[in-house]
């Protein structure tokens, strides 16, 4: 969906604190996967693509996080990024980072990417 300034994903309170929500959307003609991790007040949204073999994080469906909330997740070998910028801590593409979206938080809570 296609929103004012951008296109518009989800509400904030649709996801709950230090987890994640995936889309695809349409952008530049294309389809793309994409993920949102929330962190309190804050968004940061990824390419949904490890840097390792470029496969979606979510091999467990819709499960972007470590079981403490701390670290996004990739589910097939076990990278750990970190939400802020998505730099690998640990894991097979330790030292890679994620490929970020710009990401808005309106001030009605809507998220949207550029
Ligand atoms: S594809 Fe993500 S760690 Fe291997």
């Amino acid at each position: 969906m296609q929103g004012s300034d951008g296109i518009a994903l989800c509400r904030l309170e649709d996801i709950p604190d230090r987890a994640g929500r995936g889309f695809t959307v349409q952008r530049d003609g294309r389809s793309h996967d994409v993920f949102v991790v929330r962190n309190g007040a804050a968004a940061h949204a990824y390419h949904n693509a490890c840097p390792h073999k470029g496969l979606n994080l979510d091999w467990r469906k819709e499960q972007f996080m470590d079981a403490e909330g701390e670290y996004i997740h990739c589910s097939n070998h076990d990278a750990l990024f970190r939400i802020k910028d998505g730099f690998c801590i640990a894991g097979p593409c330790r030292g890679a980072r994620l490929r970020p979206l710009p990401v808005v938080v309106r001030p009605d809570g809507g998220i949207e990417i550029a």
